[in-house]
């Protein structure tokens, strides 16, 4: 039976030049989908799959994030006075446990293979998650739940994936290999942005990833690819000779919040569903849409 899987590793360091100028003094991953920061929407999806410890890989100009995920003793300490018991309950409830926590930074942008990389000894020798947050996955069962499931079953290195339009192939790492149902595929080969021309299907990896520890020597021996950064999805083609990789072609709707277009989608869709705003969208939308 394959270990459980306790631990998710968040890559945060990304400088967010989609955004700016708001990314000047503030992360990325802190731009609010309605009231809550995208990485908010990450760590749930985290929580709901069982994940008991958070890695942060994060860099320079992101110490906010930890501010987040700290006690706010004086917020705290002003609701009580103004007797806000809700928002209080609200953002007690939202607080992980202390020591459940651990941040490291990634000193120079090299990739995302660098960024996991750079978190082998707070992961050690079990198999573990990444999470992307730019990829905001709206789904009834957590999309990293649904890797888990499979990862369970299979073991192995385990990756989220869907069909993306052929214009965008370039942008993803790419995925070849066997259809064993309609939700599963047994990886056989994949490449990172690649042209049209090159590209062997157009099944994506999305941002979700179940990986064994052994992806750490992989990376550490990893030379730059795309981009002239380290790339996992390289190292993931390097272990395929010893480790069975599949993907899950996941149940849910992604937003990739790392655009402005994904951001405004993303924005929307929660707020169409959300319990203060929600009723009064429609009606919003159809006048904006109509001036
Ligand atoms: C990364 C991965 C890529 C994957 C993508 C999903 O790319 O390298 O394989 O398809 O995330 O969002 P990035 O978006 O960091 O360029």
């Amino acid at each position: 039976m394959s270990q459980k899987v306790k631990k998710a590793v968040f890559p945060v360091g990304g400088l967010g030049t989609r955004f700016l100028p708001a990314t000047k003094a503030m992360p990325k991953e802190m731009l609010p989908i309605i009231d809550k920061p995208i990485i908010q929407y990450a760590v749930d999806e985290a929580l709901e799959a069982g994940i008991e410890e958070f890695i942060f890989v994060t860099g320079r100009g992101k110490a906010t994030i930890e501010d987040y995920f700290d006690y706010p003793f004086e917020l705290i300490q002003t609701l009580k006075n103004r007797n806000k018991k809700d928002l209080i309950k609200e953002i007690r409830d939202g607080l992980l446990k202390p020591g459940q926590i651990a941040y490291t930074r990634q000193q120079v942008p090299q990739g995302l293979g660098h960024a996991v990389w750079s978190a082998r000894s707070m992961v050690g020798n079990e198999p573990f998650a990444v999470i992307l947050c730019d990829d905001l996955i709206d789904a009834e069962v957590g999309c990293l739940k649904q890797l888990i499931d499979v990862y369970d079953q299979k073991g192995g290195n385990v990756v989220a994936s869907e069909i993306v339009p052929e214009e965008q192939v370039s942008r993803y790492g790419i995925l070849e290999g066997k259809r064993l149902s309609p939700t599963l595929m047994k990886v056989a080969g994949m490449v990172e942005k690649p042209n049209l021309a090159e590209a062997p299907s157009r099944m994506a990896i999305t941002g979700r990833y179940i990986l064994e520890p052994e992806i750490f020597s992989v990376l550490e021996e990893q030379e730059p690819g795309a981009g002239n950064e380290i790339q996992l999805t390289d190292a993931l083609v390097t272990m395929l000779s010893g480790h069975d990789c599949h993907a899950v072609v996941y149940d849910g709707t992604r937003y990739d919040c790392g655009s402005k277009r994904g951001f405004v989608a993303a924005t929307l869709a929660f707020a169409l569903k959300h319990p203060d705003v929600g009723p009064a969208m429609p009606e919003i939308i159809e006048r904006i849409c109509k001036s």
